[in-house]
């Protein structure tokens, strides 16, 4: 049974009369892997700082090892943190910046050695050791932040979208290599993104927030497979929302408002006897699959949208492959349909 480590308590902040969180309850076991996942400006960061202790909240209480921490300066919670503008300072070179913090808990010049060197292998930048921030590119600085922030070997780990300057080969090596990290030193880590796949590939668990509320907490399968409202359908992966009324007897739940995921819609046998009847109106090619956007031929009044996107593999046989204009038979496998509340749709775009 994991310890629970770290456990956030109602906590709220106000910005005078803006709220940016709105009774923020949750906790983080020992060496977890947790994403904080949301659109712009719900928060993420805010309650990063709080958590950090470069911000105090409104109400609540932030509690560690079954200490309130809340009130306690940042340099004495054992918590480091990597910020979204990556703070370097621009008078010493990568290897001093590493260092800093290491002397000021008065490491030996030795150990700092060894470390320094260890980390900066760890984020791939062995070559601009006596480099100074103005001479490395954004994503390169991005790193010696991160290298700077685990050199400490923090308890807790805070990361502010430690990922997003860089480019995407090498942000899918810092992911991998920020995980190993997280294992091998055994740190909890609370990890912000607004990066879905960065979420999902990356984290043990995910805290989905909006408009300063947590919405749902889950395993990245949780979250993925059974979201708990339409936004968070939305905002995980791909969607299709329609009325349960469209289809008229074909689905359970005519007041319901139903939602699937691309790669659920099966393509039927052209000579099908049912099926829904849908024309191909653009293909695009994913590397791994298509994404096919259809347009419905039901012709039904609706408020929703006639479209449905779907997923095919690339693999799939050449004579299944559907092609611009084509008519094809969908089918809704009733299994993978998700179901919500009419009210419950929000219109996220
Ligand atoms: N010091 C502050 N004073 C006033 N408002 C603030 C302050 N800090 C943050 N806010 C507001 O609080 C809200 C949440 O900000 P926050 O930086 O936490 O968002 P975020 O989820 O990190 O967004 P992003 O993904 O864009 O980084 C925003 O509307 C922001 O303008
Ligand atoms: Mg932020």
């Amino acid at each position: 049974m994991k310890q629970s480590c770290l456990s956030i308590q109602g906590v709220s902040k106000r910005f005078g009369l803006y709220t940016a969180l709105q009774h923020v309850s949750f906790a983080v076991s020992q060496r977890e892997f947790v994403c904080l996942l949301g659109p712009s400006g719900c928060g993420k960061s805010t309650l990063l700082r709080i958590l950090a202790g470069l911000e105090q909240p409104t109400t609540g209480r932030i509690v560690l090892n079954g200490q309130d921490i809340t009130a306690r300066p940042p340099a004495e919670r054992g918590i480091a943190m990597m910020f979204q503008s990556y703070a370097l300072f621009p008078n010493l070179t990568t290897a001093q910046n590493i260092a800093f913090g290491l002397r000021e808990k008065k490491w030996t010049r030795t150990a700092i050695r060894e470390k320094v060197t260890e980390v900066l292998a760890m984020v791939d930048l062995e070559q601009a050791a006596d480099k100074y921030p103005a001479q490395l590119s954004g994503g390169q600085q991005q790193r010696v932040a991160l290298a700077r922030a685990i050199a400490l070997a923090p308890e807790v780990l805070l990361l502010d979208e430690p990922l997003s300057a860089l480019d995407a080969k090498v942000r899918q090596k810092l992911r991998r290599e920020i995980r190993r990290l997280h294992e091998e030193t055994g740190m909890t880590t609370i990890m912000v993104t607004h990066d879905q796949d960065e979420a999902l590939t990356m984290a043990d668990k995910i805290v989905v927030m909006d408009h300063g509320e947590v919405v749902q907490i889950g395993t990245p399968e949780d979250v993925y497979n059974r979201p708990g409202s339409p936004f968070v359908a939305d905002f995980i992966g791909a969607i299709n929302f329609f009325e349960g009324s469209r289809f008229g007897g074909l689905l359970p739940d005519e007041n319901a408002l139903l939602a699937i995921r691309p790669e659920h819609v099966r393509l039927l046998d052209h000579d099908s006897e049912c099926g829904i009847p849908a024309v191909v109106e653009s293909v695009e090619f994913r590397g791994s699959f298509y994404r096919l956007f259809l347009h419905l031929l039901d012709g039904q009044e609706s408020s929703f949208p006639l479209r449905l996107t779907i997923d095919l593999p690339a693999t799939m046989p050449q004579r299944m492959m559907v092609k611009l204009n084509q008519k094809v038979l969908l089918e809704l496998p009733l299994e993978k349909l998700l179901v919500f509340e009419r009210d419950a749709w929000k219109g996220t775009g």
